[in-house]
């Protein structure tokens, strides 16, 4: 078989080749392979000699004649296209490609095995994912629907191909803040007004944010009493709270120090509060079907032993020089340069003047552990794109301290795989209707009541807990489609309304069209008596393309592992949710002209319903791969 099982990919080749041999003054050319406008003259067509004729100064159907002559010496070409004639080219200079029917029955032949046509990677590369990243004592919202489910998809994608992937979950829980949150629950307990043993995460949460206006103090009130003379009441209501917000910041500043001293008490109630927002994280995601798991955790406290010997390994080396007494790694060299080959200049900072360290100090840790401890060749973060330039400062800043460097001397490949946000019908970030932050359970069960109403309807027929237990997978599959669906950087207005609907590109749409193939299987198997388990014969059966409907539909099928490559390459799930759709599309028109159980022969009906079960199998391996859980039977 050809390089190429993607006669697509195959064409586009082969016509670019074409072309420079009978143009070699003209360079690298896009062949434009578009579908065929009338399906009576070919499936395909290239256009490229339309927009060549004037710069190559010859008439379009000419030139269309000298990239006809060139490629009809190609072998690979040859197997899978029919050959050229004079009809080959059309109107202005189009030239119209034939595929042959045995070739695609062929190709989908050799697909049709456990891998659907995906090759064992030339390279098992280890491939480090940072998602989710929650931070400590506060319930999983909105915020973090996006870095779980895309780096969930990103993870599962780099799985699918055969590579090593390791799940970090970069959990925000070391620093100021958490000391506050820690030390006021730790006194809160102490008080006897919380029960260490019972505390949930809602109580945390709300801890968190008292602890945060406890220890704020309004500076500027007391300032402006003071200026405007506002009296004595005034002055003393202020005073009060100023005076208490410092007492309590410096209570938690105190409780930073014994935090990072392991004191045993102050770590106890620490590692309490962990534990409450792993376990319910776990649980969320557990609902959302991402794989992140408690062994996933690595917090920013799992590198605090280690900030300190990366600053001063730095310091050393001078990667890392003084700058109004904070520590800075300086990226305005000619290496310092972001994504997109452009300057950063922004130096990262690693140590505050006060002497504590930063976000950045920990990633930086976070790189170097990933590479060096576990070999990871390539990086990915699944992060806000608002977190953009802090990624594009710590990557350059660990690639100029060979933190990037792997044993072959090649720096791994760091990626900041950025996403918009989720917005409301407002155009404004998605918050409740009192404004807070909308929590991703509640998100999972509202989603699972509207699916609800279209299940019950749809699938009248089932039990009612079978219909309860669809109607959750339809409800997570709803949203995580709609997310992965839409270009990762943009933002996008989140609705129920659009993301439930049995129509158009959703998730229930795709989860719908699985079911349906699940369905004609088992009345193949009811009504025709057909051996349809593993050793069925129709899995053997020989494939016959014919049918231009078939023939889409094999094109289709023949794109997978190009789509799981070409998400896996671009970190973009999108791309594979517009191949899912676009199969379930060709599926639904061969399924609409061509009878599967009431074909015209037995082989026609062996052959469709292999067709069928081979999309079903690529369908249900492409929405998994997405991390979209999906139903038999709906
Ligand atoms: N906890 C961080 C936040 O809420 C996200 C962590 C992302 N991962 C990382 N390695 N920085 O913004």
């Amino acid at each position: 078989m050809s390089a190429f099982s993607d006669p697509i990919a195959l064409l586009d080749s082969a016509f670019r080749s074409a072309t420079t041999a009978a143009f070699p003054d003209v360079g690298d050319t896009d062949p434009l392979i578009t579908a065929s406008k009338q399906a009576a003259l070919g499936d395909f067509q290239a256009n490229v000699a339309m927009s060549l004729s004037k710069r190559v100064g010859k008439p379009p159907r000419e030139v269309a004649a000298a990239i006809v002559a060139k490629a009809g010496t190609n072998a690979e070409l040859a197997q899978i296209a029919e050959p050229f004639t004079d009809k080959s080219i059309a109107g202005p200079g189009f030239i119209n490609i034939r595929l042959k029917g045995d070739a695609l029955a062929a190709l989908l032949t050799s697909m049709d095995t456990q891998s659907l046509g995906v090759p064992a990677p030339q390279v098992k590369e280890t491939i480090a994912v940072d998602l989710c990243g929650v931070n400590l004592a506060k319930q999983m919202h909105v915020g973090h629907l996006r870095a779980t489910i895309i780096g969930d998809a990103l993870a599962r994608v780099y799985e699918r191909l055969g590579h090593n992937v390791i799940r970090q979950n970069h959990l925000g829980d070391w620093g100021l803040p958490i000391a506050m949150v820690t030390a006021k629950v730790a006194s809160d307990a102490k008080a006897g007004k919380v029960n260490l043993n019972t505390l949930k995460l809602d109580d945390l949460d709300r801890a968190y944010k008292q602890a945060q206006r406890e220890c704020t103090a309004d500076e500027d009130g007391l300032a402006a009493v003071e200026k405007f003379n506002l009296g004595p009441k005034a002055r003393a209501e202020l005073e009060e709270q100023v005076f208490g917000a410092r007492e309590k910041l410096a209570a938690a500043k105190l409780t930073l120090v014994k935090l990072q001293s392991h004191d045993p008490e102050v770590f106890a109630v620490w590692e309490r509060i962990a534990k409450i927002t792993v376990d319910e994280c776990v649980a969320v995601c557990a609902r959302l079907h991402a794989i992140v798991r408690a062994e996933d955790t690595a917090g920013e406290s799992s590198y605090s032993n280690e900030l300190g010997e990366v600053v001063d390994d730095l310091v050393k080396r001078g990667i890392a020089v003084e700058s109004d007494g904070a520590l800075v790694v300086h990226l305005d060299g000619p290496d310092d340069l972001n994504d997109h080959g452009q300057k950063i200049n922004e130096p990262c900072i690693i140590r505050k003047s006060d002497g504590g360290f930063l976000y950045a100090t920990t990633d930086l840790a976070g790189i170097r552990r990933r590479v060096r401890k576990f070999g990871a060749s390539r990086l990915v973060y699944a992060v806000d794109a608002r977190q953009s330039l802090h990624f594009q400062q710590v990557f350059a800043a660990a690639r100029k301290a060979g933190y990037a460097k792997m044993p072959n001397g090649q720096n791994a490949i760091l990626r900041h795989a950025g996403f918009g946000m989720v917005l409301g019908d407002d155009g404004r970030p998605f918050k409740t209707r009192s404004g807070e932050n909308v929590k991703l359970t509640d998100l999972i069960d509202q989603s699972h009541q509207r699916a609800s109403v279209e299940v019950n309807r749809r699938s009248a027929s089932l039990p009612e807990s079978e219909r309860d237990r669809i109607a959750e997978v339809v409800g997570v599959a709803a949203i995580k489609y709609a997310d992965l669906a839409n270009d990762r950087m943009k933002d996008y207005v989140f609705s129920f309304d659009r993301m439930v609907a049995f129509e158009g590109n959703t998730g229930p749409y795709l989860l719908y069209a699985f079911a349906r193939i699940k369905s004609i299987l088992r009345k193949a198997q009811a009504e025709k008596g057909l051996d349809t388990g593993a050793n069925a014969p129709f899995r053997k059966a020989p494939l016959a393309i014919v049918q231009p409907q078939e023939k889409t539909l094999a094109l289709a099928i023949l794109r997978y592992p190009g789509a799981l490559r070409s998400m896996a390459d671009s970190c973009e799930p999108h791309r594979l949710c517009g191949f899912l759709y676009d199969l379930a599309g060709a599926y639904s028109s061969f399924y609409d002209a061509c009878p599967v159980l009431n074909a015209e022969d037995e082989a026609t009906m062996l052959s469709r319903l292999r067709l069928c079960d081979l999309t079903g199998r690529v369908l249900e391996d492409g929405l998994t791969t997405l991390g979209l859980p999906i139903v038999d039977r709906m």
